[in-house]
């Protein structure tokens, strides 16, 4: 099989091909990303030989085309970061919306056997108590979210309306090596390394539902293989933390000292809660492998010993 994954020179995508080249040694990868801030080749160093690369925006049609005929397309590529969306909507609108949107048009003329569609729990907002399902109403919070939501349901209506053979996955946080240090865990790895403040928004107690990425890449690769389409899959590690657990685990595991945590004014819009069903996904014979203590000292222990990958990101001081 060959599969075209965008968006993996960043974070989750390029775990997802490194997972993959250890379980099928017979299929074909290419990659399709724009490298952006959040794309680096950096990110698939040691896979790099095994995999097909092309530069190319997923907006831009004669870029997308560049990638050939493939059986399986599965979307990465967006705008990720939630602060960055509140400072500039149009960028999430066009990348995650309208970039989606070519991905399908090209889908359709390819003929592919999948096209799995990488969603995210933020689309349905926050919830108080108990999790989200599937067909849970959407009620998004930021452009970021909105405009996942928005590329969910283009990306259905061409599964109604055309037959594509669409997949959703809608997964909670995800933490792990490669990670962009603007996501909470490697930020709060990375300034207590420099016994820098620890910056957690408003009073810390926001919860969200943490899943190792590796246990993201099995669930995507299980619903490509074993999904209906039209689906929609929730992925839920069931570990809920709150900002400031996350940030004491931190501080504990590298024996810093709790006063580095500080708070700072909190988020507009921001979400106090997401949680996530995975009983879909138990039924098609998938749950975490990790345990989120476990996983998260492995995380850390990689921002330890790869300085190298995370030094040129962030300021010298
Ligand atoms: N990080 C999480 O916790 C999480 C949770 C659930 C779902 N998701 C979803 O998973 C996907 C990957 O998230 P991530 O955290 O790895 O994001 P990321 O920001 O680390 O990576 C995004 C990648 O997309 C590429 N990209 C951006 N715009 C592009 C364009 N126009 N054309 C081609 N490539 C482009 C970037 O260069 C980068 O390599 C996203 O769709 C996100 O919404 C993320």
């Amino acid at each position: 099989m060959r599969f075209l994954i965008t968006g993996a020179a960043g974070f989750i995508g390029s775990n997802f091909v490194r997972f993959m080249l250890d379980q099928y040694l017979d299929d074909e990868f290419v990659v399709l990303d724009k490298l952006t801030y959040a794309g680096r080749m950096e990110n698939l160093e040691d896979i790099a030989p095994r995999i097909e690369f092309v530069k190319g925006d997923i907006c831009k049609r004669e870029d997308v085309e560049k990638t050939g005929k493939c059986d399986v397309i599965i979307n990465f590529a967006a705008e990720s970061h939630v602060d960055r969306s509140i400072n500039d909507p149009g960028l999430f609108i066009k990348t995650d919306i309208l970039g989606t949107h070519t991905l399908l048009e090209y889908a359709r003329t390819i003929d592919v056997d999948r096209f799995l569609q990488v969603s995210t729990d933020e689309v349905y907002g926050s919830i108080d108590k108990g999790s989200f399902t599937a067909n849970d109403p959407l009620n998004p919070s930021s452009p970021y979210s909105a405009s996942k939501a928005g590329a969910d349901l283009i990306a259905l209506a061409y599964y109604k309306t055309y037959g594509l053979p669409v997949l959703i996955t809608r997964c909670s946080n995800n933490f792990g090596p490669y990670q962009y240090p603007e996501k909470l865990i490697p930020v709060l790895i990375l300034k207590a390394l420099k016994n820098q403040p620890l910056p957690i928004y408003g009073d810390g107690t926001n919860i969200r539902d943490w899943i190792y990425v590796r246990d993201h890449c099995s669930a995507i690769d299980r619903v490509v293989t074993g999904g209906s389409c039209g689906n929609i899959y929730t992925i839920g590690s069931g570990y809920e933390k709150t900002n400031l657990e996350i940030a004491k685990m931190i501080l504990k595991f590298l024996k810093k000292p709790e006063d580095l945590i500080t708070f700072v004014g909190d988020r507009p819009g921001h979400d106090f809660r997401y949680s996530l069903s995975a009983r879909e996904m138990n039924l098609l014979g998938w749950k975490p492998q990790y345990k989120f203590e476990e996983a998260l000292d492995e995380t850390i222990s990689w921002y330890v010993r790869n300085e190298w990958w995370w030094k040129p990101l962030t300021n010298p001081h």
